[in-house]
């Protein structure tokens, strides 16, 4: 079960999903624990794994909206009132932008420094600055974005871990098993199913 359909997420939804939320969680608590470091060197190491997870981030991010944008979303469960389902898609929609500008307000906060610092892939390779103006202030504008945008979308995410709990413990549906079990249908939406 490779696909989605109209009932269950697929294999590539689901890796896309608990891969990227894996990342996203950890990013977070590496971005917020590596700025107070007081050795420097540390300190400088942790930076380049954020930006080398960072941008592994923002890859994966590219593939999964286009692999979201050319698949089925499987439909919700018909006892939710529409204004929640539409809630809820908006929410999905604003988690996939921060994916997406998260890594961009990034690059552009380590582009804009003063600080001649290379941004390493890894160790692997030097990865290019953006063409942006390189000063103190700028730096300390994309800076502020970066950390409201971070702080907004970990608040997003708390709301839709939330929701996904309270679908699963209080409605008791298959929103969460079926995020879980590729290829696993909503029994409700399933019309061979008797109950
Ligand atoms: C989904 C991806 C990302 C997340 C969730 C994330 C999250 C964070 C968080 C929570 C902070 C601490 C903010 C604060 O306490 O004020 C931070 C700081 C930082 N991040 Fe990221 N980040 C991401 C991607 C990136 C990328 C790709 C780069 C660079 C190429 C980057 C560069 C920085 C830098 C330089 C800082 C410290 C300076 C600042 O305050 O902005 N981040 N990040
Ligand atoms: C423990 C953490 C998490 C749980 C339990 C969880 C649970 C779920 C569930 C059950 C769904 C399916 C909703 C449906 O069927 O319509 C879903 C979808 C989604 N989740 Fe999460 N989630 C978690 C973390 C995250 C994080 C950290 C992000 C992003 C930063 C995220 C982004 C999304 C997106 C974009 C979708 C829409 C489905 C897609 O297009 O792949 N989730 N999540």
């Amino acid at each position: 079960m490779i696909r989605n359909t109209d009932t269950s997420w697929g294999l590539v939804s689901v890796l896309f999903h608990w891969i990227m939320a894996a990342l996203f969680l950890g990013q977070f608590a590496l971005g917020w624990y590596m700025q107070g470091l007081k050795d420097l060197l540390a300190q400088y190491n942790l930076y380049q794994w954020h930006k080398s997870f960072g941008f592994t981030i923002l890859g994966l991010a590219v593939l999964r909206v286009l692999w979201a944008v050319t698949s089925r979303r499987p439909k919700l469960p018909d006892t939710m009132p529409d204004g929640e389902k539409q809630l809820a898609l908006g929410t999905h929609v604003v988690l996939y932008l921060a994916l997406l500008l998260l890594p961009l307000t990034g690059w552009a906060v380590v582009s804009t420094s003063p600080l001649p610092i290379a941004t390493w892939f890894f160790g692997l390779f030097v990865i290019p600055s953006l063409p942006l103006g390189i000063s103190m202030h700028t730096e300390q504008v994309w800076s502020s974005i970066h950390g409201f945008f971070a702080y907004a979308a970990m608040f997003l995410a708390a709301v839709h871990i939330l929701a996904a709990f309270r679908h699963h413990f209080h409605h008791r549906d298959a929103t969460l098993i079926r995020m879980l079990r590729p290829g696993y249908a909503d029994r409700r939406d399933n019309s061979t199913d008797p109950n």
